[in-house]
């Protein structure tokens, strides 16, 4: 294998003992970091994510609450439970797992989260702020990606950057963080015809199509960077990756694995969103 492995579980671990040694300065001062958590309908994957969230947060010794909502649970009713969330002190971040049941409207759910508790930074403010180089939370994969990078010393200025994938939680927000960093960005998704003449040119490529094994050797440039954001199942219900991993780590300098690569920083960077949340709330005091 000529590529190096990009491990993290173990950026991820370092991290967390960071931040868990903040918290306990924090909670010395009185105050204890909280998220909660809103998990509608029963969507087996986003309950699998929701439990990792809170066993993290127990596990660096911040609160956690969950507010657990049937499939059937109304527009007005989620709002009201926001807007209750909002007041709370004891509550620093506030979270609502997507997707939602069909029948709700994201976006303005998304708007009712106070921006100062947006811990997924996905509140237009946020957003906002984040594409004018602001104070934000940004979004955490997004976040853990650039942390990822920033921890093996990668140079991202002047830097071609090719994202695959242009959601509003990964592509959109991690191609404007390059952006930000002065790489120059190139956005690839479903439409794009002749998608390896793309890749082929990225020095740091990023693959979140959620589409397993999209990215082969014939995508790659001897010596990139890349990041695989996939998290699918394959025919025998194997976790994957949108990159091929088997041919890619010969042509790659860097690679993430499927699992133990991106995951893992996602929920810490929701960690370090929510401790920003309750430093911000004694700020303000
Ligand atoms: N569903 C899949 N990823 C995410 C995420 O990062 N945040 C929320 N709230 N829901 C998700």
């Amino acid at each position: 294998m000529a590529a190096e492995l990009i491990d993290g579980k173990e950026i991820a671990r370092k991290k967390q003992d960071r931040i868990d040694a903040e918290v306990q300065k924090l909670k010395a001062e009185g105050v204890t970091p909280g998220l909660a958590v809103i998990l509608t309908g029963d969507n087996q994957a986003s309950r699998t994510y929701v439990n990792n969230k809170q066993k993290t947060c127990n596990k660096l010794g911040m609160y956690s609450m969950l507010i657990e909502l049937p499939e059937s649970v109304s527009e007005q009713e989620l709002i009201r439970r926001i807007t209750e969330l909002n007041k709370s002190d004891e509550i620093h971040g506030i979270l609502v797992q997507l997707p939602l049941p069909s029948h709700i409207n994201e976006k303005a759910i998304i708007e009712t989260i106070s921006p100062e508790k947006d811990v997924d930074g996905f509140h237009p403010i946020n957003i906002g702020r984040m594409m004018t180089a602001q104070d934000a939370y940004i979004p955490c994969t997004p976040a853990g990606i650039i942390e990822m990078l920033e921890s093996i010393g990668a140079d991202i200025a002047g830097k071609h950057v090719v994202v695959i994938g242009r959601s509003n939680i990964v592509g959109k927000p991690a191609g404007q963080l390059f952006l930000n960093k002065d790489a120059t960005v190139t956005y690839c998704h479903s439409k794009t015809a002749n998608l390896k003449e793309y890749t082929k040119r990225a020095d740091i490529l990023v693959a979140a199509a959620g589409k397993a094994n999209l990215i082969t050797e014939d995508h790659v440039k001897h010596g990139a960077i890349v990041i695989d954001v996939g998290m699918n199942r394959n025919a025998e219900g194997k976790l994957c990756g949108d990159v091929d991993f088997e041919t890619v780590k010969h042509i790659a300098g860097y690679i993430t694995p499927v699992p133990g690569g991106v995951g893992p920083m996602t929920i810490t960077m929701l960690m370090h969103n929510t401790l920003k949340a309750a430093k911000y709330s004694i700020s303000k005091i």
